[in-house]
């Protein structure tokens, strides 16, 4: 159990397209989930792609139960998910805040389908699928992009809706990723 590095925007590792986990339920990823989940939790993250942390495999974690840094957003269940395949539901897309922990002390509005399937793994190799709308969708997206290489910033239409948080929402505590 440790808490990794996580590289930053910048880092041509974050850039790389991710290949697909092929051993399920082994030490090594039981290892590298373990590792992710403390890296996320200690640094108050709504979720964490392993390339972020330097593993080039498709493999995100995301969750939020109660995060001070979006108050606003509904509960995402914890979640595991490997191999991730994105479905497309309908065409509504919804502009929304994001921030990354690659892309620290920033925010930026973000279009994002407001609802779709995604279907993959968890750790032990078992089918994960559901519908997400909303907030949680949008964690989906942003953490999937991961795995091909795209940052949020790069989905920004209007770049002056880019800026330093602090700049951005005055006076509101969004802790500084
Ligand atoms: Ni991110």
């Amino acid at each position: 159990m440790a808490v990794r590095e996580v590289l930053r925007m910048g880092d041509p590792r974050l850039l790389e397209q991710a290949q697909p986990v092929e051993k399920f339920n082994t030490r090594e990823l039981h290892a590298l989930i373990s590792d992710m989940r403390d890296t996320m939790a200690a640094l108050d993250g709504a979720g964490l792609a392993a390339p972020q942390i330097g593993v080039g495999l498709q493999l995100v974690i995301f969750g939020v139960d109660d995060n001070p840094r979006y108050p606003d957003a509904d509960a995402v269940p914890q979640t595991v998910l490997i191999n991730p395949e994105l479905i497309r539901i309908d065409d509504e897309m919804e502009d929304g805040w994001e921030g990354c922990l690659s892309v620290p002390g920033m925010r930026g509005l973000v279009p994002r389908f407001l609802r779709l399937r995604y279907r993959g793994f968890d750790e032990f190799g078992k089918v994960v699928e559901r519908t997400a709308e909303g907030f949680h969708a949008r964690v989906v997206q942003h953490e999937c992009d991961h795995l091909i290489g795209v940052l949020y910033p790069m989905r920004i239409r209007d770049m002056r809706q880019f800026g330093f948080t602090e700049e951005l929402f005055p006076g509101e505590d969004l802790g500084d990723d």
